[in-house]
């Protein structure tokens, strides 16, 4: 399970987008909304984990286009502490990445999906998942 944490304003679009014009992606993708990738917490990114994500997508606005100013600045910074944070805790860091697109980026969503799906495909599922 990937677990995509997504600015209302881009990536959810994008990826209502890339539903409402059909474009196929890997189905094992949960979106929760939020108002800004820089709402992002890093015990949310742990939360999912502990819950039995496999991976975490954040999928924010454009560099230079958050509504918020600096939000998917902050987001990329938090995701690279939260990399530091799994690699300390036997995961590997690839298991959350961040992307960035516009909300006409349908089909970036759908190829974000597809690379996240792969890479977590080739780590296999998550420890903490069996646990969880
Ligand atoms: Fe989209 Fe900040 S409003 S990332």
């Amino acid at each position: 399970m990937i677990i995509a944490f997504c600015c209302h304003y881009c990536a959810y679009a994008a990826a209502d987008l890339a539903g409402s014009l059909r474009i196929q992606y890997p189905p094992g993708v949960s979106v929760v909304k939020l108002p800004c990738t820089g709402k992002l917490d890093v015990q949310l990114v742990l939360d999912a984990f502990e819950h039995g994500a496999d991976g975490v997508m954040v999928a924010g606005c454009m560099e230079g286009d958050c509504h918020y100013q600096q939000g998917n600045f902050n987001a990329r910074r938090r995701v690279n502490y939260a990399k530091t944070l799994l690699q300390r805790i036997g995961l590997e860091p690839d298991r959350i990445r961040m992307f960035n697109m516009s909300s006409a980026m349908g089909k970036k969503w759908a190829d974000a999906v597809t690379e996240m799906d792969e890479t977590v495909r080739g780590l296999g599922p998550s420890p903490l998942g069996r646990r969880a």
